[in-house]
């Protein structure tokens, strides 16, 4: 922490091996260790910096996933930081407590990067959040769950999409915060699990064999205003869930990711990963379990525009070539849009195949899937939301600044292969 109360992190993107398999080295990236990097955390109305250094031989940036922050500060594809270089963003944190991440968005490059191992979370706190009675602490009974699919070609992590992969790359075994068969002893009688999906294709749906219900306390952007109980969550990639599950005393309970119910046609589920399914993470309970409370009927206060307030409406037609017939242009803003106001965002895809899509500095609503209201999964804040074949859907986004004409923010499909490919747009907040 600096004199005036800023809170300064540093990081520094590297080139290292991990040994992920016994006695194998894997060629890796990291931000300060080999693979992944630190968790940062800082609180509502904080001052953040962030020092990053990058040691790579190739040029890559930083975005805030989630984060409202001005536009200079975002990360994005124009914010390069070359070989050798530094940068060091900083703003002020004034969003609600929510599990966010940050990743390399190097222009056609992130997936390269964000499958290397660039990735980490930013967890952000609040004077509410703090007082809740949920599990609050963190690695004990509040977990980071960083969930990512890998392939290993001999001792190196593999990156080529299969003939018919039109998603992009598909592991066939997942990893939990950069670990294998990952399991993790736990002494609570609730745990609260921050799944991240950090993988750059893969969809998961998240439950446990024994199909028990567990309660989803927070989506992307933050705690819902109540909690939600169900047995399935499912996450495209770089959506996050916080979910509190209950253990019981000596038991082992895997949480997994099933086949998933609203993935697309029989050539999706197939091809693009729908039918599949892994051992995530496993939670062996110690035989005395420390009582927990919680998890509360009221968890935070809404936040979000109603879509009612809109002043304009747009729409985002996703295909393979682009957004609306156009593909991503460095030099080109698809949008302007006023600071202060309120816009609905129609989000089709007739595509043939799962897309999801991402706004960047905004958690918005969902208003509408198909017409009908929202499933309890897609009511709270959310940056990024899974958009198979055959879907609309209306969301509702409040630009609150500041403005910068010169500076765009992304919206993007988030399968990291598409938004390499194009899938992307931009536009400013005057
Ligand atoms: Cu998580 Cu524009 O990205
Ligand atoms: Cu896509």
């Amino acid at each position: 922490v600096e004199k005036d109360g800023t809170r300064v992190f540093d990081l520094r993107m590297r080139a290292g091996e991990t040994e992920f398999q016994d006695g194998v080295r894997t060629p890796t990236w990291g931000f300060n260790g080999s693979y992944l990097g630190p968790t940062l955390r800082a609180q509502r109305g904080e001052k953040v910096r962030v020092r990053i250094s990058n040691g790579l031989r190739e040029a890559s940036s930083v975005h805030w996933h989630g984060m409202h922050l001005p536009a200079r500060m975002d990360g994005g594809p124009h914010q390069t930081i070359g070989p050798g270089s530094t940068w060091a963003p900083h703003w002020t944190v004034d969003q609600p407590a929510a599990t966010l991440w940050y990743h390399p968005h190097p222009h056609g490059r992130t997936e390269a990067h964000v499958r290397r191992g660039l990735a980490g979370l930013f967890l952000l706190d609040d004077e509410k959040s703090a007082r809740l009675p949920l599990p609050k602490r963190y690695g004990v009974d509040d977990l980071p769950v960083v969930v990512q699919d890998v392939r290993f070609d001999g001792s190196r992590l593999a990156g080529d999409r299969k003939l018919m992969q039109n998603v992009g790359f598909l592991g066939d075994r997942t990893m939990v915060n950069g670990t294998l068969r990952p399991h993790r002893r736990v002494h609570d009688e609730l745990i609260r699990l921050r799944l991240l999906n950090a993988s750059t294709a893969r969809t998961y749906a998240f439950g446990f064999p024994d199909d028990r219900d567990f309660s989803l306390v927070g989506t992307d952007g933050g705690l819902l205003e109540r909690p939600a109980v169900m047995d399935r969550v499912q996450l495209s990639p770089g959506e996050r869930a916080e979910i509190v599950v209950r253990v019981r005393a000596g038991e082992r309970v895997m949480l997994r990711s099933f086949p998933q119910g609203n993935y697309g046609d029989a050539w999706q589920e197939r091809f693009g990963g729908g039918d599949d399914s892994f051992d995530v993470l496993e939670l062996r309970a110690a035989e005395r379990l420390r009582p927990s409370p919680g998890p509360p009927a009221e968890l935070a206060e809404p936040e979000l525009p109603s879509g009612e307030e809109a002043v304009r409406g747009r729409h985002f037609d996703l295909k393979r070539s682009g957004i609306n017939g156009r593909s991503m242009d460095m030099g080109r803003i698809d949008g302007t849009v006023t600071r202060g106001t309120t816009e609905v965002w129609t989000i089709r895809n007739t595509n043939g195949m799962p897309h999801n899509f991402h706004v960047h500095d905004v958690q918005f609503r969902v208003v509408e899937v198909d017409g009908s209201a929202p499933p309890p999964a897609l009511r709270g804040p959310k940056d990024t939301v899974f958009v198979p074949h055959g879907t609309t859907m209306k969301l509702a986004l409040r630009f609150t600044g500041p403005a910068d004409p010169d500076t765009p923010y992304m919206y993007h499909c988030h399968l990291l292969y598409h938004e390499d490919e194009g899938i992307m747009g931009q536009f400013v907040v005057v």
